[in-house]
């Protein structure tokens, strides 16, 4: 039984005790460049131990999608993603029909009756003809091979979605009228992310692990920057991650997320800058600033003094 006491999966006991606790986590994560602190790592331990889903909800771009890839990377699982949308439906969830390949094989059998052969249309509804999607591949896995599931921005598909996705939860099976009840061996390690742009069901909060990744501090965001972009200058990280912490306190339509933190640095890069200065910030705000209203803001009015903290900032980090 996979809803009481869950099922024991040699991969996920392995991976389990690879990763020697959460201190191993944090290291074996910064292994594939990606940065946590000790939360974000006891979560995911925790979510791997015992077992249980772990939703992440944070802003955009604070790296929640990111975890899952690196989680199978370092778990060695394979790496199954639903992304979901408004209007997303058990057909494109979990599994559907392939009617055009259910009609061919039927003109198929139509033209072999024709010539004198037995019509057998029995299989026409069996596994060949089943489209498996990631919900369904998650739930077919080997118990020797768990996959990593990850459940991609949740809150932008219907709410009724979550409540289907409460009882796959808890029971990790589904019935197709026509072929029965498939039921997964294991569960698979399971991710959630959300932006928050709705509140997910209470029900389906409760069977998960629960966390919030915040907006990186300096430093975090500093050792973030040294992991993905090994070339970028130190001063030149320093410079573009306070002045990154200092936009991100203002009132804008959208602040930046760490993935234009990147961008940003990459853009100077490409254009051989090591230093911020004017005019290359106000022709380069577009890789941070995803709003006109915004670009303006910063442009017109808040310029002098985010490069003023940038000063003050990087001579007490550098
Ligand atoms: N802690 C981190 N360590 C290393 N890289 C990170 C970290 N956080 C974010 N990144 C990088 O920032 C980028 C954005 O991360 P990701 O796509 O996971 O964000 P997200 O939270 O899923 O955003 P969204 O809500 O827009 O989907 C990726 O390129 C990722 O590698
Ligand atoms: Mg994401």
């Amino acid at each position: 039984m996979v809803g009481h006491g869950p099922a024991k999966s040699p991969h996920r006991e392995r991976a389990v005790h690879g990763l020697h606790g959460v201190d191993g986590v944090v290291e074996a994560l910064a292994g594939q460049r990606y940065v946590t602190d000790r939360s974000l790592a006891t979560a995911l331990y925790l979510s791997l131990a015992l077992p249980k889903p772990l939703l992440l909800e944070g802003e955009a771009g604070v790296g929640k999608t990111e975890i899952a890839k690196a989680l199978s990377a370092i778990t060695g699982a394979p790496l199954i993603r639903l992304q979901c949308y408004e209007g997303l439906d058990i057909a494109h969830a979990v599994y559907e029909w392939d009617y055009s390949r259910q009609m061919l094989h039927i003109r198929m059998l139509e033209a072999q009756a024709g010539a004198g052969g037995t019509m057998d249309a029995d299989d026409l509804f069996g596994p060949r003809f089943l489209v498996r999607r990631p919900l369904l591949q998650a739930i077919e896995a080997t118990r020797e091979m768990p996959p990593v599931l990850l459940i991609d921005e949740l809150d932008r598909a219907d709410d009724e979605f979550d409540a289907f996705l409460l009882e796959l939860l808890s029971d990790w099976q589904v019935t197709i009228p026509e072929l029965g009840t498939i039921k997964a061996t294991v569960p698979p390690m399971v991710i959630i992310t959300s932006n928050r742009t709705r509140e997910l069901h209470d029900a389906l909060k409760r069977r998960c692990l629960y966390h919030w990744i915040e907006y990186p501090t300096v430093q975090k965001e500093l050792e973030i920057i040294a992991a993905r972009i090994p070339d970028a200058p130190k001063p030149l990280s320093v410079q573009i991650a306070t002045f990154v912490q200092a936009l991100r306190k203002e009132d804008l339509w959208k602040v930046p997320g760490v993935a234009e933190t990147l961008d940003w640095t990459a853009a100077m890069i490409a254009l051989g800058i090591e230093e911020l200065k004017n005019p290359i910030v106000l022709d380069t705000l577009g890789t941070l600033l995803k709003h006109q209203e915004d670009v303006v803001r910063v442009q017109r009015d808040l310029y002098p003094r985010l490069v003023g903290e940038v000063a003050s900032g990087s001579d007490s980090r550098q």
